[in-house]
């Protein structure tokens, strides 16, 4: 069966939505107040500005391939010492494992649709694998069931696989941990281009403009005119639709907040921040240009 419907009838299990949907809001309500607010900021890794959860994950599936070659050499060259490498590779992958949980999470709790049922089967499957490795390294610690305790390990390390691929599906197709705005580059205007007359533009009234086909975010306040992309980096929300929040706009979707002035994030669940453009005013037109880095 190809890859792409086996996932496909991952995301059609409405099982999973139902157990999902409370799962998330637990989730959500888990980080209550100013400091819970901090803490999910810095779990989705907005201070890192690339999501935390892709880092992390490198630590388990690396430190598990290791185990994984070291019993093999052990095997076939007798050296002990390579099972006992093997051993500290397993416990390194489950303090990774545990980091890669709880950030990855922490992402899934902001995903909706099919997202949520493919990110809910991958954190099972992780869960399964970790639960087998913690089994596995215990096992392995007593001379009679070592053997065993390697097989385990080895059935894990399936399971981890088949959670990673399901983990590489949620980026490279549900483009979750991606960078909306990455492709907003192209087609923005490098020259300062009218967008609409300055009379027109409220005071602190998001409004959406065109430049050369490129949806811009217009906030007008006091005497200060900002320009940010209207797509959210997070996952494509309207900005203009959302609301000012101190000196940031809120997404209507997920409430990212991001800084009117230089678009940075203020509060996720994005870890991206907004690209900005220039703006200046012509004869009674605002125009904007995507800033040159
Ligand atoms: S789309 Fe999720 S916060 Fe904007």
């Amino acid at each position: 069966m190809p890859s792409r419907e086996i996932v496909n009838a991952v995301a059609n299990q409405k099982w999973i939505e139902t157990s999902a949907k409370p799962v998330q809001e637990a989730v959500r309500g888990a980080f209550v107040g100013g400091a819970g607010r901090e803490l999910k900021n810095f779990l989705h890794g907005t201070w890192l500005g690339h999501p935390l959860h892709s880092a992390l994950t490198d630590i388990p599936v690396g430190a598990w391939t290791a185990a994984l070659a070291l019993d093999a050499l052990e095997r076939m060259s007798g050296r002990k010492e390579c099972g006992s490498a093997a051993d500290l590779a397993i416990g390194v992958g489950l303090v990774g494992a545990v980091g890669s949980a709880i950030t990855g999470v922490t992402d899934w709790s902001e995903t909706a649709g099919s997202a949520r049922r493919v990110g809910m089967l991958h954190g099972l499957l992780n869960l399964a694998a970790t639960t087998l490795y913690t089994t596995s390294l215990f096992m392995r610690k007593r001379k009679k069931s070592r053997q065993s305790g390697i097989a385990m390990s080895m059935l894990g390390y399936a399971v981890a696989s088949t959670a990673a691929y399901l983990g590489g599906h949620l980026v490279f197709g549900e483009q979750i941990g991606v960078d909306h705005t990455a492709t907003a580059d192209s087609g923005q205007p490098e020259k300062f281009t009218r967008v609409m007359s300055e009379k027109d533009l409220k005071e602190n009234k998001p409004t959406k403009v065109l430049a050369n086909g490129v949806a811009v975010l217009l906030v007008r306040r006091k005497d200060e005119i900002y320009a940010l992309t209207e797509t959210c980096p997070h996952a494509g929300g309207p900005l203009s639709e959302g609301k000012l929040v101190g000196d940031a706009i809120q997404c209507p979707w997920h409430m990212s907040e991001l800084a009117l002035e230089d678009g940075h994030v203020v509060n996720g669940p994005t870890a991206y921040p907004a690209r900005c453009f220039d703006v200046r005013v012509r004869s009674g037109y605002i125009e904007v240009r995507a800033q040159r880095v």
